[in-house]
């Protein structure tokens, strides 16, 4: 065997589907053995003691990002990938979002430029869907998805981005045709403006009122009709960042049934309720996100979701708006919930929040962990097997966690650029210690190592199956024996 750039020593190493005391070796950006011993690498890291796991990947994160409401993130693509580096992530896939009157071809390309320099991590992108003319359908789609980009999100919400019904069929049928999977921000967006008409009309225009528009009943009726869209045409659909008992209960019945119906949690939904929403004068801001935290028994309903296997994927959806005239408190105090940008940060929290209260509390299992953060995510998304998992071949992606450390949140430890953390003063037990990327040490002693712009594009493959893909399609195959 040649000389080895890092051996990782004595590590607990899990994966999605196993766990094993051994050593691993690296040559360059690949791993190249794993075995009991393995001869002492250029650098040698002792990872006795040590859980030694896939670099997460992130597969919902909105970085240097114009918004739904046309607001701007507060991360860029360095600090954005820094704070996902501290965090134990190796790989985000952000959004390449098109608004209106925008090309794909135009949105993909500022995308790659706003990253290329900056990245300190791999990533990908999704398009979100803005405007699905016909020309995006038929040229821009496919031309995407040749380009790598192989996922899609579209939203049943917001003014600027809202879909239709027959649009969501549209791009639907493309992804089918074409292989790739559609993201869905599933909130009914008419039961929301509706409800909040009123509330703001009646003076309940505070931060916790923004959790009462958004209700659950309106995430449960978008999520069962994206649900019925996707069996009309057999087209695999990922409904992301489910808050509520009854979208997970609805989610849960259709794949019980075969559909081709994915889910995506989030931290905020697992530790956060709607109470953090209910602080003096306009504070709560920081804690609205759309679908917003709800009650004790909804936090319930999602770690139950994610021990049963109706989540195949955890995700920050990371959307870093600071507290101020630029986002959260455009009109200062006297801002009411709907002129706040929606979203909290969570990129850096992400996997600390689900190995303290997931793993070292006994709801899941170490390899379900690597599943949720890092394996489900590179075989939903085409990155499957050089990322998301620790076997010969594939990327040097690895964060060391030291099991045993417990910190208390504070905002001087994250490398954000939000400016606050809804988790100030949470405990946490369990921490990255080390994490590389492509063999490359990138945080390492609370520093960073890695330089600005290493980071590299990751042009993705076509989804690939994670355990529930559904096989029913009798309906989509009546209809396509009729209209092709
Ligand atoms: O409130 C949220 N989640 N903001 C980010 C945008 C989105 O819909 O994911
Ligand atoms: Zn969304
Ligand atoms: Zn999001």
């Amino acid at each position: 065997m040649d000389k080895l750039d890092l051996t990782i020593r004595d590590g607990t190493v899990a994966t999605a589907a196993e766990t094993t005391r051994c050593d691993i070796g690296i040559i360059g950006e690949k791993i190249v053995a794993i075995a009991d011993h393995l001869p002492a690498g250029a650098r040698d890291i002792d990872a006795g003691g040590r859980y030694v796991l896939p670099g997460g990947i992130d597969s919902h994160c909105h970085i240097e990002q114009l918004s739904g409401m046309g607001i701007m993130s507060a991360d860029d693509f360095y600090s954005g990938t820094v704070s996902a580096a501290f965090g134990g992530t190796t790989t985000i896939i952000p959004f390449a979002a098109q608004h209106r009157g925008t090309s794909v071809t135009t949105t993909v390309a500022d995308y790659h430029e706003r990253a290329r320099s900056k990245a300190v991590i791999d990533y990908g992108f999704h398009l979100i869907i803005g405007e699905p003319t016909d020309k995006v359908l038929n040229e821009e789609l496919p031309a995407a998805i040749k380009d790598g980009i192989t996922s899609f999100k579209v939203y049943m919400t917001y003014p600027k981005w809202r879909l239709e019904d027959y649009q969501l069929l549209e791009v639907l049928s493309v992804a089918q045709r074409e292989g790739a999977l559609v993201m869905v921000h599933a909130e009914n967006d008419d039961m929301i403006r509706w409800i909040a008409k009123r509330l703001i009309e009646r003076g309940h225009g505070a931060p916790k009122f923004h959790g009462v528009a958004h209700h659950a009943l309106a995430e449960a009726e978008a999520t069962h009709r994206v649900i019925m869209l996707s069996r009309l045409l057999s087209a695999p659909v990922l409904i992301v960042h489910v808050s509520s008992p009854e979208a997970t209960n609805t989610i849960r019945a259709a794949q019980t049934l075969g559909a081709k119906i994915y889910a995506e949690t989030c931290p905020q939904y697992l530790v956060l309720t709607a109470d953090d929403m209910d602080r003096p004068g306009v504070e709560g801001a920081k804690w609205c996100c759309s679908p917003p935290l709800r009650d004790k028994a909804a936090q319930e309903a999602i770690w139950a979701g994610l021990g049963n296997g109706t989540f195949q994927v955890y995700s920050s959806d990371h959307a870093p708006y600071r507290f101020d005239e630029t986002a959260k408190i455009p009109r200062g105090d006297q801002t009411t919930f709907k002129e706040m940008a929606n979203g909290v940060p969570g990129i850096e929290m992400r996997l600390p929040i689900l190995f303290s209260e997931g793993v070292l509390k006994g709801r899941l299992g170490i390899n379900q962990f690597v599943s949720l953060t890092a394996t489900n995510h590179a075989r939903m998304y085409g990155l499957y097997p050089r990322k998301g998992t620790i076997a010969i071949g594939s990327d040097a992606d690895i964060a060391i966690w030291n099991p045993e450390i417990e910190k208390r949140v504070d905002y001087s430890m994250m490398h954000d650029a939000v400016g606050y953390t809804p988790y100030e003063g949470h405990v946490y037990k369990g921490w990255p210690e080390i994490v590389i990327s492509r063999g490359r040490i990138v945080v390492e002693g609370g520093e960073l190592k890695a330089a600005r712009g290493s980071g590299q594009y990751l042009a993705r493959g076509l989804p690939g199956p994670v355990a529930v893909a559904g096989t029913i399609d009798g309906p989509a195959r009546q209809l396509r024996n009729l209209i092709g």
